[in-house]
């Protein structure tokens, strides 16, 4: 008789972890509101109260909200006036959207290795990325956790280079105190349906600087311009904006994320503590100056040598099948067959993007698993049963074999 789930036994959990997205009465009302208002879209009244709200929550002087969180990035790099033949470094361990947003607007992203301590890009690598040509730098905070922003913004200024913080997974996780996405030169969120503050889909791009925002509300919104007429047109740019049902959801969840973050934090330290004492699996450790983690995702490492040379993916499906909310994480980015196309070759005069050598990243691909939030919004009980169910598999990883 088989032990393991995925191969027919009993799973360790039958209960669901907490399902995302959260809403309640609130949104509902919310929308209905905006429904009876007749101003669904076009910087409708929920629109313009969330960008103030969220730019208030940040502690920053402006939010510009948009489509989606590739798109805020697009539009930064364009408001920046980076474009064909500039150079961006980014990290490698994210989701392709960091790397595209750059293609999008016809730069060239450079990938920087990153830190295997944090999975976030390696400042030192950064530095020894720089070119004539680089225009920014572009660090993402991984799965919530906040890159080294003293080191970042410290290169920036050496090279007066942009920084442009990629925070789609880090909304309120704070860096010395500060929250991420407000520190750099701009920042951009994500309100896809998986990420910590969620209206199905949607972005926001914040900054201080009044003059690069001016510059991110025109491209958003056809090359208008603020002071000009309704069919004024100044610039070549798209519609990109944000609907009122995205504004008016997100509103709510605004309401909601401090209180969730406070969860997250508490289970996570619990999850250190349980997996910190499994031989096979490895927490990270946090960089003290990260003062508030919204934990997105948690990363853990995963020796497959302790669970016989079981490969990470068979592992995580393992973990999914006894009721845990687990992933397998990223793939090597510069493998991804989007390099090898003609597009990419023409914009980045013809560069052989599967041979760049990143192996802190490639590692971090093998090595590194993810619990998605679902799994961080439960109670201890929750907690305890990663940790059995990690057990479970461990002392039957015969059966995977
Ligand atoms: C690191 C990172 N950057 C950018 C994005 C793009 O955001 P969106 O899916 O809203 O376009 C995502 C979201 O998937 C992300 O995780």
């Amino acid at each position: 008789m088989a032990e393991l789930a995925i191969n027919g036994g009993t799973p360790l959990r039958t209960i669901p972890y907490p399902v995302w997205p959260v809403y309640d009465e609130t949104e509902k009302q919310a929308i209905l509101e905006v429904l009876e208002s007749r101003q669904w879209g076009t910087l409708g009244p929920c629109v313009l109260a969330f960008e103030k709200e969220f730019a208030e929550y940040l502690g920053a002087a402006r939010v510009q909200t948009v489509n989606s969180g590739t798109v805020s990035l697009e539009v930064i790099l364009r408001a920046l006036g980076i474009g064909p033949g500039d150079e961006v470094i980014i990290p490698p361990y994210t989701f392709i959207a960091t790397a595209t947003a750059v293609l999008m607007v016809g730069a060239i992203p450079v990938f920087a290795d990153i830190d295997p301590a944090s999975n976030n890009m390696d400042p030192q690598k950064a530095e020894g990325a720089i070119t004539p040509r680089t225009r920014a730098i572009m660090p993402v905070h991984i799965a919530g956790v906040p890159a080294d922003m003293d080191a970042f913004t410290a290169l920036a200024g050496k090279y007066k280079l942009s920084l442009i913080e990629d925070a789609a997974q880090a909304h309120g996780s704070e860096w010395n105190g500060r929250k991420v996405g407000s520190l750099g030169t701009a920042g951009s969120f994500s309100f896809q349906l998986s990420k910590n503050m969620s209206a199905g889909e949607g972005g926001a791009i914040v900054t201080n600087d009044e003059e690069l925002a001016e510059k991110t509300w025109s491209i958003h919104h056809v090359g208008r311009k603020k002071d000009g007429v309704w069919y004024g047109h100044y610039t070549l740019s798209s519609n990109l904006r944000m609907t009122d049902w995205q504004a008016a959801i997100l509103r709510s969840q605004l309401t909601r994320l401090d209180g969730q973050i406070d969860t997250r934090e508490k289970n996570v330290k619990l999850l250190n503590n349980l997996l910190g004492e499994i031989d096979g699996v490895e927490p990270f450790t946090r960089d003290p100056r990260a003062t508030r983690v919204t934990h997105h995702l948690y990363m853990f490492r995963y020796n497959s040598e302790v669970f016989d040379g079981i490969p990470k993916n068979r592992f995580v499906e393992a973990l999914t099948a006894e009721g845990i909310p687990a992933h397998s994480g990223y793939t090597p980015i510069q493998k991804q067959p989007l390099f090898k196309t003609e597009e990419v070759l023409r914009i980045t005069s013809g560069m052989d993007y599967a041979s760049v050598e990143l192996p802190a990243a490639d590692k971090a691909c093998d090595e590194t698993a993810w619990l998605t939030q679902d799994a961080l919004r439960g109670v201890e009980k929750d907690m305890n049963d990663v940790r059995s169910s990690i057990l479970k598999i461990r002392d039957n990883c015969g059966e995977l074999g």
